[in-house]
């Protein structure tokens, strides 16, 4: 009978020992990493516009003066449309080889002028053909943005929902186990701030079109993801 009782003993503490465990809110040694993401979209506010100048000539001086005039024509139309941040952005003089001549000589000079400046989103097609008219040779980029304010705002919300996606994917994986977010380890947050994985439309044909240039401003998207590490449990949060 001793062995018996032991035994019955035995079993009783394993029971409540069962019990104990059932009632823990965190399963010991079970966490899981979850990574989610959030997008937000905006529209866009404003523009940012690259042309360029290029001018030959057989003198080094006479290609910057003439890259000159048609820059302060540009700088002159820019102000005219209210446009802001313009600012020059590069200034460069090359030779110009003929090198079917051996040995290779110089035929002329070619000077170039970067300019880039912001106009509201509406603006930024007639202030293209503005600068169009006034003699730049190349529409190098232009880059659509949402106002930063908006834009962070935004940011926020779409951080927010990248950790709630991280806990929605959490618990959807902790089902089958029947347990769930009991507790939040860590957070890892990661917003991008804006235009980083956005390419500018880039515009490698020289300009001189007669048309005037429709542009068509895509939404902005504000992105975020959150790498989150939680307890699984049975109390859930
Ligand atoms: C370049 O040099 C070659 C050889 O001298 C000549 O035949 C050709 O006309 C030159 N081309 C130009 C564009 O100057």
């Amino acid at each position: 009978m001793t062995a018996f009782s032991n035994t019955m003993i035995a079993l009783y503490a394993f029971m409540l020992f069962s019990a104990a465990r059932a009632g823990d809110t965190v399963v010991k040694g079970t966490s899981l990493t979850v990574t989610g993401t959030g997008m937000l979209s905006l529209p866009a506010d404003c523009a940012t516009i690259v042309v360029a100048i290029e001018a030959d000539a057989p003198t080094a001086l006479d290609a910057q003066r003439r890259a000159s005039s048609v820059t302060s024509d540009v700088f002159a139309v820019l102000a005219d449309l209210k446009a802001t941040r313009v600012s020059t952005n590069s200034v460069s003089i090359n030779a110009v080889y003929n090198y079917t001549a051996t040995p290779a000589i110089i035929t002329g000079f070619s000077a170039q002028t970067t300019i880039s400046f912001q106009t509201t989103k509406d603006g930024a097609g007639p202030a293209v053909d503005a600068t169009i008219a006034k003699g730049i040779t190349t529409l190098q980029s232009i880059t659509f943005s949402a106002n930063p304010d908006k834009y962070a705002s935004a940011s926020k919300k779409a951080s927010a929902a990248a950790v709630q996606d991280a806990l929605n994917q959490a618990n959807n994986a902790a089902l089958p186990l029947k347990l769930c977010v009991s507790s939040i380890t860590s957070i890892s947050l990661n917003a991008q701030p804006q235009n980083s994985g956005r390419p500018p439309m880039y515009f490698a044909k020289s300009a001189g079109s007669d048309a005037g240039t429709t542009l068509q401003a895509g939404d902005i998207s504000a992105t975020a993801s959150a790498d989150v590490v939680v307890q699984l449990g049975t109390k859930c949060i």
